[in-house]
C-alpha cells in the first residue's frame, strides 16, 4: 500500500478511550451544536429510507438519538454507541418520546456482539469518520447486515478536488481533537468490500455531505 493510502487509512490519532471521553464531555451540548446543524440531512436520510413494517434497523454510533423518533413505530431499531454520556441522552429521548420500538446498547462498532445477518438495514450518520479506524466498523456493518440488506452512510467524504482535499487534510488533525476526520474518501471506504452503491446524493449543509445507500452484496446478493 502506498504511503498516502496508508495515511488515509491510519491518519487518525483517535482511540476508543479518547472517543468515549470526547463524546461524553460533548454530550451536554451536542444537540444544540453539531446535532442541530446536521439535523436537516439526518432527518431526510431516515425518512428517505422508507423503512418497512417489521424491518430490523441498526443505528451505529447512535449518539444522543436525534434520529430515533423519525423511524416508524412498526419497525425495530437498535442503537449502539461507545459513549455512555451520549447514550444517557439517547435513553432520556426514548423515554420522553415513548419509543418502545427502540433499544440501546453500549457497544464498540468495531467489535459488535450481534450475530451475522441480524439486521435488514444498518445506518451510520456522521460516524464513519468519527471512529478510530473505519475498516473494522465497515466490515462489522457488513457482517451484521443480511445479504441484500441496506448499508447507509450519511457522512462527509473527502472530495476529489485538489484544493478542497488540501484544505481538508490541513484541518483534519484539528478535527481529530473533536473526534472527527475529514480526509477519508468514499472510494477508500468501499474499496475491497461487498458494498454496491445504490444511491448517492449530496446533502446540506452546503451540499458538502453525502448520503450513500449501498446494497450489501455479500455472498453474491446484489439486490434487496
Ligand atoms: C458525530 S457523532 C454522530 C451521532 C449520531 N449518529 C448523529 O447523527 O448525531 C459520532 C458518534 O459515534 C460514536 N462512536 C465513535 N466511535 C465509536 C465506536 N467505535 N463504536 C460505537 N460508537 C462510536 C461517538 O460516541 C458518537 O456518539
Amino acid at each position: 500500500m502506498s504511503h498516502t493510502k496508508q495515511q488515509e487509512h491510519n491518519g487518525s490519532t483517535m482511540d476508543p478511550q479518547k472517543i468515549e471521553r470526547v463524546y461524553t464531555n460533548y454530550a451536554g451540548m451536542y444537540d444544540q451544536t453539531f446535532g442541530k446543524i446536521m439535523h436537516q440531512a439526518r432527518e431526510a436520510a431516515v425518512i428517505g429510507l422508507k423503512v418497512a413494517p417489521s424491518e430490523r434497523v441498526l443505528e451505529v454510533g447512535v449518539g444522543t438519538g436525534l434520529s430515533l423518533s423519525l423511524y416508524p413505530r412498526n419497525c425495530e431499531v437498535v442503537g449502539i454507541d461507545l459513549s455512555l454520556g451520549m447514550l444517557e441522552k439517547a435513553q432520556k429521548r426514548l423515554e420522553e418520546h415513548q419509543l418502545g420500538h427502540v433499544t440501546l446498547q453500549r457497544m464498540d462498532a468495531s467489535q459488535m456482539e450481534f450475530s451475522d445477518d441480524s439486521f435488514d438495514t444498518v445506518m451510520a450518520t456522521y460516524v464513519v469518520t468519527a471512529v478510530p479506524d473505519y475498516r473494522p466498523v465497515i466490515s462489522e456493518m457488513i457482517r451484521v447486515c443480511r445479504p441484500g440488506g441496506r448499508i447507509v452512510m450519511l457522512n462527509h467524504f473527502s472530495n476529489g478536488n485538489k484544493f478542497i482535499a488540501a484544505v481538508e487534510k490541513m484541518i483534519s488533525p484539528m478535527c481529530a481533537h473533536i473526534g472527527f476526520r475529514t480526509d477519508l474518501s468514499l472510494n477508500t471506504v468501499l474499496e475491497g468490500t461487498s458494498l454496491m452503491i445504490a444511491r448517492k446524493e449530496k446533502v446540506n449543509p452546503f451540499r458538502f455531505w453525502h448520503l450513500v445507500e449501498c446494497v450489501n452484496a455479500k455472498n453474491g446478493h446484489n439486490h434487496s
